[in-house]
């Protein structure tokens, strides 16, 4: 595998999207909505990182892919908390087709909230299919399948400390 972003890097590139985030909100409260698995290392870093009052929760959204490519998108809302009259800031891993942010936003968007917003950690050029843009992005990286800070190839990698692209044959020793 081939390191994209440092642990050194990524540190400074949340440290700034942190910054845009704090800005925007300007003491407001707000609530942050990560999307499991892949941003469990963001939300704990980001988190940290944002002197605002916050309330923090969970959903999950998996799109049974078998590999690197996209299945059908399923959202599991059951530990999320009220978001009826607040300020919402989706936070994922990796905006790819956009597909995954687009329907969650639009289903949020029918609970009342007062906003929403989101913040992706990466963005992957050339790839987007929806006509949502992320409102906050760490990193812009090339149209390669990327592993670590969160994100997996069928659940492997996600506690490294860096992000990597995986090669071809690191996909086929990882898929046995
Ligand atoms: P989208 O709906 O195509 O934007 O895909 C979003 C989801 O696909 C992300 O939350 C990731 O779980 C997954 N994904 C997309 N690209 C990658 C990648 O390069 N590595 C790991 N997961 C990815
Ligand atoms: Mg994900």
């Amino acid at each position: 595998m081939k390191v994209l972003l440092s642990e050194s890097e990524i540190r400074r590139g949340v440290r700034r999207m942190a910054e845009d985030i704090a800005r925007h909100y300007q003491g407001q409260p707000l609530t942050i909505l990560a999307v499991m698995t892949g941003s469990v290392v963001l939300l704990a870093d980001l988190i940290r990182l944002l002197d605002l009052p916050l309330r923090v929760g969970v959903l999950q959204a998996s799109s049974y892919r078998a590999g690197t490519t996209r299945g059908e998108l399923t959202i599991n809302y059951d530990l999320m908390p009220d978001v009826a009259n607040r300020d919402v800031l989706l936070v994922d891993d990796i905006f790819d087709t956009g597909h995954t942010l687009e329907a969650i936003t639009r289903l949020l968007a029918g609970m009342g909230p007062r906003g929403v917003r989101t913040a992706v950690l990466l963005r992957k050029q050339g790839r987007s299919e929806v006509a949502l843009q992320p409102d906050f992005v760490a990193f812009e990286i090339p149209d390669e399948f990327v592993v670590g800070y969160g994100l997996d190839y069928r659940d492997q990698f996600r506690h490294l400390p860096f992000v990597a692209a995986l090669s071809e044959s690191d996909i086929a020793r990882a898929a046995r």
